[in-house]
């Protein structure tokens, strides 16, 4: 379990050692992703759904191949081509879902608070994929970890966060568990797009960009969200991109080891200069592989099935969890048709 809790709503909620947890049992599954076989089945018998009312490739697919990875039966969902675009409401829909006898419901909706909402009115555990411009905890989760591994802590790290602050979602989770966890963070980006309540994050603001990396060893950068120019909070690509842009002379300032970082999708060539986005420093795609092995840790840990796998040695046979033993409660279906505790 993640604490005692039912589900995962957002880092703001956790604390420093229900994030450790996360991170220590995401580092399990990671290995399990390297063998010959990468699947357990930890969670064999049971059933998650994806509900996903906005667009997303990486997040979707990473939940999906974690529930596969864990032996989990999964159905998903988009709102396109779904009764929706007919007007159900979003309860109705999650309760439909609900009574074909899911067990873990994903999802990702444009409101902030939908995650929330189904979580009051579900017995199934929750966990956000992305609600409107309030948390994103699992790409939180996986930004921290990549930190974690390429670093060998979180404590006394100076993080350089760039971009759209306001709306961003991965800021947002990303800026709680790195501050619960001791790192010093740094934020930049157009005045436009600063929270009212920066204070509230525990991060120090830099009005440049160069000042915000001088010296990082983690340069985080974040999408620029193309749809908030028509809003007036920058006057062009072009002019965002002179500005506040990484590239590889500004990538100078940082720590020689520094690492970069970035949520996806990426503007190429406006947040991010191509020979950044492609160069040494860069480990976006490791974050997207890490981002798997942390979706199984959080769907493993809320299905109540708390110890992690085995590291074992590299076998054929697939590596199982020490409670994971066929005919053990841990493999079974559960006795009630709400949460998988
Ligand atoms: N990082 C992220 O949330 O990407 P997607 O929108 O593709 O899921």
């Amino acid at each position: 379990m993640i604490g005692h809790r039912k589900d995962l709503l957002g880092l703001e909620d956790l604390n420093k050692d229900e994030i450790i947890s996360i991170l220590d049992t995401a580092r399990t599954f990671r290995e399990v992703l390297d063998r010959p076989i990468p699947k357990v089945p930890s969670l064999r018998g049971l059933t998650a759904a994806n509900l996903f009312f906005e667009a997303s490739t990486r997040t979707r697919l990473s939940f999906e191949l974690a529930q596969k990875r864990l032996s989990a039966d999964t159905v998903s969902f988009q709102t396109s081509g779904s009764s929706v675009s007919k007007g159900e409401t979003l309860k109705d829909t999650a309760r439909n879902i609900e009574a074909m006898g899911i067990h873990l419901v994903v999802i990702r909706h444009q409101s902030s608070g939908a995650p929330h909402y189904l979580a009051h009115n579900l017995d199934a555990a929750i966990i956000n994929a992305g609600d409107g411009t309030h948390e994103h905890p699992t790409q939180g989760l996986l930004d921290i970890y990549t930190m974690r591994e390429k670093k060998g802590r979180i404590d006394g790290l100076r993080v350089a966060i760039i971009g759209d602050i306001m709306h961003s979602r991965v800021a947002r989770s990303t800026i709680w568990g790195l501050t619960k966890l001791g790192a010093s963070v740094t934020i930049c980006g157009p005045t436009t797009m600063m929270p009212a309540e920066v204070e509230r994050f525990g991060v120090t603001v830099a009005s440049r960009v160069e000042e915000a990396i001088e010296g990082a060893d983690v340069v985080n950068i974040l999408r620029i969200q193309l749809e908030r120019q028509r809003a007036g909070l920058y006057p062009s690509l072009r002019e965002y991109a002179r500005v506040y842009g990484v590239t590889h002379e500004r990538l100078q300032g940082a720590r020689p080891d520094t690492i970069v970082m970035h949520p996806g999708p990426m503007n190429r060539g406006v947040e991010i200069a191509q020979d950044v986005a492609d160069g040494a420093h860069s480990v976006i795609l490791e974050q997207v592989t890490n981002g798997v092995a942390v979706r199984m840790a959080v769907l493993y840990l809320l299905a109540g099935r708390d110890e992690p796998a085995e590291p074992g040695p590299e076998t054929v046979a697939p590596p199982t969890p020490r409670r994971a033993v066929e005919g053990s409660p841990a493999m079974s279906a559960p006795a009630t048709k709400g949460a998988p505790r």
